[in-house]
């Protein structure tokens, strides 16, 4: 049976930055917050999904602003799209600063994820319904990264990613 589509919802978490997380200036590594964000990420998809999610492609990542030794890094991530066994995980940081409590938006990433049973194998997902502005937003810009994604991968020809070929003008 079909499982039935769901609107969105969030997972937020939050560390704190440690001597042990940090480069040499006292800034947070950066793989440091991909493994933040990628744990992040993983339980939105394995929520929505009700089985297991493993990582299949990191996108989108950027390092705008130097995160600093004592910080604490919020992350809040949501499915943002699903298709048939995949589906993006939207993650947006902001950086907290324990002394003034001022907080920084700092990043967004996106994940792919697949949706595996026991065997390993992908398996079928249900629908997110986008229901505020901005969730509309990136679901409906997620077919398009998607078929970017696929494309860079080497598993779509570009002639196929009709959805990204619509926004180059002829
Ligand atoms: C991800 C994985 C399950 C895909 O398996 P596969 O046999 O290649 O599967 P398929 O080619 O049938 O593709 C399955 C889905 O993955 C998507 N996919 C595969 N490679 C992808 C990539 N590089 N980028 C984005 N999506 C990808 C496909 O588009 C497809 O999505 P859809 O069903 O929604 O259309 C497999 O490659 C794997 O197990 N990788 C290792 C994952 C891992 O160890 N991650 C880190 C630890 S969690």
């Amino acid at each position: 049976m079909e499982a039935k589509p769901t609107t969105i919802s969030y997972v937020e978490t939050t560390n704190m930055v440690l001597p042990n997380d940090t480069n040499t200036m006292g800034h947070l590594f950066g793989g440091q917050l991909l493994k933040w964000l990628d744990m992040n990420c993983a339980i939105s998809a394995g929520r929505h999904a009700n089985r297991i999610c493993v990582t299949a492609a990191v996108n989108n990542v950027s390092f705008d602003v130097p995160i600093k030794l004592g910080d604490l890094v919020i992350i809040k991530s949501h499915v943002s799209r699903t298709f048939h066994t995949s589906l993006e995980v939207w993650a947006d940081v902001w950086t907290e600063n324990q002394a003034s409590r001022k907080l920084t938006k700092c990043n967004s990433a996106i994940y792919t994820f697949v949706a595996v049973g026991a065997d390993g194998k992908p398996t079928e997902i249900p629908a997110v319904i986008p229901v505020t502005d901005e969730e509309k937003e990136r679901y409906e810009g997620a077919l398009r990264r998607r078929q970017l994604r696929l494309v860079l991968a080497g598993k779509m020809k570009p002639e196929e990613a009709t959805e990204l070929r619509s926004i180059f003008p002829r």
